[in-house]
């Protein structure tokens, strides 16, 4: 008989079975793939050049930087499983939005509206979905503004509409959530310790969030006086 062992990544979830078969997904999954790249490419692709032309319009750059990423085959297999949907290359491009993820980290919170808005002006890219969690910041103390985009790649023989998962912060806010994902991983944390800690993320947030309105009063000031 042959041995089988379980990977235990998530209890139950994760067997050498459900990773054989998406090893069996083979080409079709790696092609999937590389279409999301290219449209992660034409994203950012498109966030650079609207930074180029603020840029040679107001003097500032609005993007610090931006970051691209595929979600991994852990991930992917994890969420199909949350959400209860068969493990399919087909599923995987129709149920998730999220397996393209370009992140435009900006220098003040009024780029990221200017950002979105000039994105969505665009012809060829169409917003399906925006989650403001600046306005509406989740129970955690996170705050970036979410969008699913659709956006047309062109191949050889076809135009394929992608689905891009873009997260608009500024530097102050995305310092937050990467320390704040740091420490959400130390999952071994008493249940009293926890809420407490919870509470000065929150509190550490909304210092966060004071001192980018801050720092967005002071530009306006000096623009103000070098009129
Ligand atoms: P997911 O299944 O996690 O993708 O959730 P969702 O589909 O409801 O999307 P949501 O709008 O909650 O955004 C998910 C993404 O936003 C995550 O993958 C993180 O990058 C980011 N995010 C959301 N909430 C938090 C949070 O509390 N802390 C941090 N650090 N990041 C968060
Ligand atoms: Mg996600």
């Amino acid at each position: 008989m042959q041995e089988t062992r379980e990977v235990t990544f998530a209890p139950g979830l994760l067997t050498e079975d459900v990773f054989s078969e998406l090893k069996n997904l083979g080409k079709e999954y790696m092609r999937l793939m590389s279409y999301y790249s290219s449209a992660m490419l034409e994203i950012e692709t498109k966030f650079k050049v609207l930074n180029i032309e603020f840029n040679g319009k107001f003097d500032r750059n609005p993007i610090e930087s931006i970051k691209t990423r595929l979600k991994t085959p852990k991930s992917i297999i994890e969420k199909m499983d949350r959400i209860g949907v068969p493990l399919s290359v087909e599923n995987i491009e129709h149920k998730l939005s999220d397996v393209a993820g370009v992140r435009v980290i900006c220098s003040f919170v009024d780029d990221i509206y200017r950002l979105a808005d000039m994105l969505a002006l665009q012809d060829d890219v169409y917003i399906l979905k925006t989650k403001d969690y600046i306005k509406n910041p989740k129970p955690s103390g996170y705050r970036s503004l979410h969008l699913i985009v659709e956006v047309p790649i062109f191949l050889s023989q076809e135009k394929r509409f992608m689905r891009v998962e873009v997260q608009l912060r500024t530097i102050a806010m995305d310092f937050w959530a990467s320390l704040e994902h740091k420490l959400r991983y130390k999952k071994d944390i008493p249940q009293e310790h926890a809420q407490e800690i919870a509470r000065q993320l929150i509190e550490c947030a909304e210092t966060v969030s004071r001192t980018d309105q801050q720092m967005l009063d002071i530009r306006r000031q000096i623009e103000e006086s070098g009129r």
